[in-house]
């Protein structure tokens, strides 16, 4: 099965130290990029993110990459896109 695309563009969320975000590998979740269990009855799950920092992420949205599926942190350092 593949995954559905939820957006072209990645999603920004501000996420806090030492929470856990569940990010959505389906695509099929209305609470984009978070997972709302809509992936029941197929073969995806959801992946852990756990914030080490307070920060802003952007979370991979086309859910078309197998590994890495965050894709897109973007540092504060550089405040550059890593893959
Ligand atoms: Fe997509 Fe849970 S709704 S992984």
């Amino acid at each position: 099965d593949k995954a559905i695309k939820a957006s072209d563009t990645p999603y920004p969320m501000d996420v806090e130290a030492g929470k856990s975000y569940f990010w959505c590998a389906c695509g099929k979740s209305k609470k984009q990029p978070l997972c709302d269990g809509s992936h029941s009855g197929t073969d995806f799950s959801p992946v852990m993110y756990s914030a080490i920092e307070s920060k802003q992420v952007f979370f991979a949205a086309a859910k078309q990459r197998q590994s890495n599926p965050f894709a897109m942190v973007v540092t504060q350092k550089s405040n550059r896109v890593a893959e």
